[in-house]
């Protein structure tokens, strides 16, 4: 008999994408899926996993406890509202989740199968049933590095991030492409025209960036023509929380211990779905950088090695180029200045895909064949 699914929140931006991917591979044939919503219950529901059926709602427990497994992409708020009824309804079911709230939790683990399949497979045996998927910029460093850090020759790494505005939701990417159009009115035209001075076209637009104009309501700030380095909440010991995470989590994927030191600044950028690092590697030995490229290269079928040409970089290294696919780019590899052992690279990744939806598709898949 079909497995009985649950889906929550799968018309928002990462519920979409897992959507898409889910009938890209043809995820649904032989589910019994049903959709939930917070907001429409009773009207129709997709047409995907059969005939399309009406919505429930997703704060039905009787509902939402019938089913084998529940996937939710609908947010940390949610999550904290129905998990622990459902548990203590006596649920024994797997849940599935897109959202942090229940990421550090001891009952539950990230899932990143290509880095951390053996710390799945394991919980599974011991009966684990909360999986949930990583934040993005660890689950792409991850994946473009695990070739090194499996080996054990990392000491520690510093990631220095340009995070896309999909990171930061829905109505942020499209506040990104509105501040575009308000800069592109007010100095288009001038910076179309070849005998506009450069410095009166830079003064329109920065007039603008410093003015009451120009769209902030969801950042803030300007992001177009500019950067925020900020990203989540403050902690007390001065980093950000998505700073936080990067150490935090990357160690819970990798049951790593003792931990691996990360830590460096978030910047949100003007990119739309794309998260970019700048890696900096401190290797506990002098590794030959042949042998870093074939450890690099051979850790999983996504990493994408960029030769550090700027040919290859522009056309292979880029937010623009990687946008859409799963392909995880990793390039600018060299030995620093520094010394032998530190090395430096840049990666480049899909936030909706690999950040976010394709971890969750693929745990669907592994505890439904488990
Ligand atoms: N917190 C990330 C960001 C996205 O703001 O870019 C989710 O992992």
């Amino acid at each position: 008999m079909s497995k009985k699914i649950g889906m929550i929140g799968w018309r928002g931006m990462v519920g979409s994408v897992l959507i898409q991917r889910m009938q890209e591979e043809n995820d649904f044939a032989g589910l019994d899926a049903t959709f939930f919503s917070t907001s429409q219950v009773g009207e129709p529901g997709p047409a995907l996993g059969g005939a399309p059926k009406p919505l429930q709602d997703a704060y039905d427990v009787e509902a939402l406890t019938d089913k084998d497994v529940i996937v939710t992409c609908q947010g940390g708020d949610y999550t904290q509202q129905m998990h622990p009824q459902l548990r203590a309804a006596g649920w024994h079911g797997f849940w599935i989740d897109a959202a942090s709230a229940l990421r550090m939790e001891p009952t539950s683990v990230i899932v990143l199968d290509p880095v951390n399949r053996h710390v799945i497979d394991r919980a599974l045996e011991r009966g684990c049933k909360d999986f949930i998927g990583g934040n993005c910029t660890v689950s792409l460093m991850l994946l473009a590095i695990h070739g090194l850090i499996e080996r054990g020759w990392v000491e520690w790494i510093t990631s220095m991030t340009y995070q896309s505005a999909s990171g930061a939701g829905a109505a942020q990417m499209k506040e990104l492409v509105l501040q575009m159009a308000e800069i592109g009115q007010r100095a288009g035209t001038g910076a179309a025209d070849a005998r506009m001075p450069v410095l009166d076209v830079e003064k329109s637009v920065t007039d603008l960036l410093q003015s009451a104009d120009l769209t902030i309501n969801q950042f803030g700030a300007p992001l177009a023509a500019s950067l925020i380095p900020w990203i989540d909440r403050a902690m007390e010991n001065g980093q950000t929380r998505e700073e936080w995470k990067g150490q935090a989590e990357a160690n819970k994927i990798l049951e790593q211990d003792p931990p691996l030191p990360i830590d460096g600044q978030c910047v949100r950028v003007g990119a739309m779905r794309c998260h970019s690092q700048g890696l900096t590697i401190k290797m506990k030995q002098d590794i030959p950088l042949p042998d870093i490229e074939a450890a690099i290269r051979s850790a999983n079928q996504w990493v994408r090695w960029v030769p550090n040409t700027k040919e290859d970089t522009l056309q292979q290294l880029t937010p623009a180029a990687i946008s859409g696919q799963l392909d995880i780019a990793i390039g600018r590899v060299r030995k620093m200045t520094l010394g032998p052992e530190y090395i430096t690279a840049f990666t480049v990744g899909d936030q909706l895909l690999w950040g976010a939806a394709e971890p969750v598709r693929r745990i669907l898949q592994i505890v439904l064949n488990a």
